[in-house]
């Protein structure tokens, strides 16, 4: 089975063709960060329209690579959302008039899907695991049981873990993605001169809190003396960041496995998945966790953690496999879509107590 894949949720234009048994033929990812980068985040206008200009492009460009025309596809899968509408629904028309002319199943992907299962297609990871997805869009632990069968353990009642990596490197002026230039700054860092808040440590339950974090980064800077930051106070700054998010997100995972151990006794691996999930830092904590807990990490390589069509054609063998005809020509794109639509919203869900 041969599956294109296109995904157009975000800020990358991206378009796969993957073979079920795991090879990839082409990945092809056009990220639009040049676009967004003089507004310090993604416009979802800026996006959309970027998304219809190059959608044709990118799909057409990855089957050029993997050889095959489309008469050669077995199906066509695109993330359904949720995301940026504007995007989603790009892609999704896109390949719905692929599958329409070709008449070859769609099979429309939830984009945290396409990240929960990743692992499967890299690390070649068996069901149950927990999963760790931390990305620009998203910070949540979660059950994976099986295709389709996931339980939500935590996720974030503000901000996203990439939302505060790229908040707080706004404030440091270190552009935008902000991921990359902290964490380079931070191995030129003091990780203990700045006394950063641990938001929701030690806390019940495996919730993340994020916005007190970057809300703590800029008081401690406007807190300097006036004038530009100097190297040393950046590079301390950002070394102190990472630091707290390696603490509260290490915390909670360690919360997340007991739990996860309670609900599927036989699992022992912990996935990574996401943007973030690229910060060598936090993947050298997560190991310690995983040590402490007689867990194993699996993270799949940095380019298929960042949002890519790879995950979403994988995602769509998985459906296919699991004997799920795909959607009908008449799927309305969601901006919201989530993973366990039976968790209980997060927000006051006694993550105070
Ligand atoms: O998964 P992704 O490519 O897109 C979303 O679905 O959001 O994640 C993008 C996020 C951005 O917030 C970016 O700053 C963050 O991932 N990121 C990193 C690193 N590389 C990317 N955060 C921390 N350390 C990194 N090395
Ligand atoms: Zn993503």
């Amino acid at each position: 089975m041969i599956v294109l894949g296109i995904e157009t949720s975000c800020d990358e234009t991206a378009a796969a063709v993957v073979r079920d048994d795991g090879e990839i033929l082409a990945d092809v990812v056009l990220s639009q960060v040049d676009q967004h980068r003089p507004f310090g985040g993604i416009v979802p206008e800026v996006a959309a329209r970027a998304h219809l200009e190059f959608a044709d492009h990118v799909v057409k460009q990855a089957t050029h690579e993997a050889g095959i025309g489309f008469d050669e596809l077995d199906a066509v899968a695109a993330t359904g959302g949720p995301g940026l509408i504007g995007g989603v629904i790009v892609g999704v028309m896109t390949a719905k008039a692929i599958a329409c002319a070709q008449n070859i199943p769609f099979v429309a992907v939830n984009h945290l899907e396409g990240h929960a299962l990743t692992a499967r297609l890299t690390e070649n990871v068996k069901f149950p695991y927990l999963l760790l997805l931390v990305s620009g869009g998203h910070s949540q632990l979660l059950t994976v049981r099986g295709v389709g069968a996931y339980t939500r353990l935590g996720t974030t009642i503000d901000d996203a873990v990439g939302e505060a990596f790229d908040k707080s490197a706004k404030i440091l002026g270190l552009g935008y993605p902000g991921g990359p230039p902290i964490e380079a700054a931070a191995r030129d860092g003091d990780p203990t001169r700045f006394d950063l808040p641990r938001p929701l440590r030690g806390k019940p339950g495996c919730h993340f809190s994020f916005s007190g974090l970057k809300a703590a980064v800029k008081r401690t800077v406007d807190g300097l003396p006036p004038g530009p930051l100097d190297t040393q106070d950046v590079n301390d700054m950002a070394a102190s960041f990472q630091a707290a998010v390696a603490d509260v997100i290490g915390e909670r995972t360690g919360r997340a496995i007991a739990e996860f151990r309670d609900q599927c006794p036989g699992g022992d691996t912990l996935v990574v998945a996401g943007g973030v999930a690229a910060n060598t830092a936090l993947r050298t904590r997560l190991e310690e966790v995983c040590a402490d807990h007689g867990m194993r990490l699996a993270a799949p390589p940095s380019k298929l953690c960042t949002d890519n069509g790879a995950m979403i054609a994988w995602a769509g063998i998985e459906h296919l496999r699991a004997g799920h005809k795909g959607q009908d020509l008449d799927f309305a794109p969601r901006p919201r879509w989530p993973l366990d639509p039976n968790a209980p919203r997060a927000v006051g869900a006694g993550v105070k107590a």
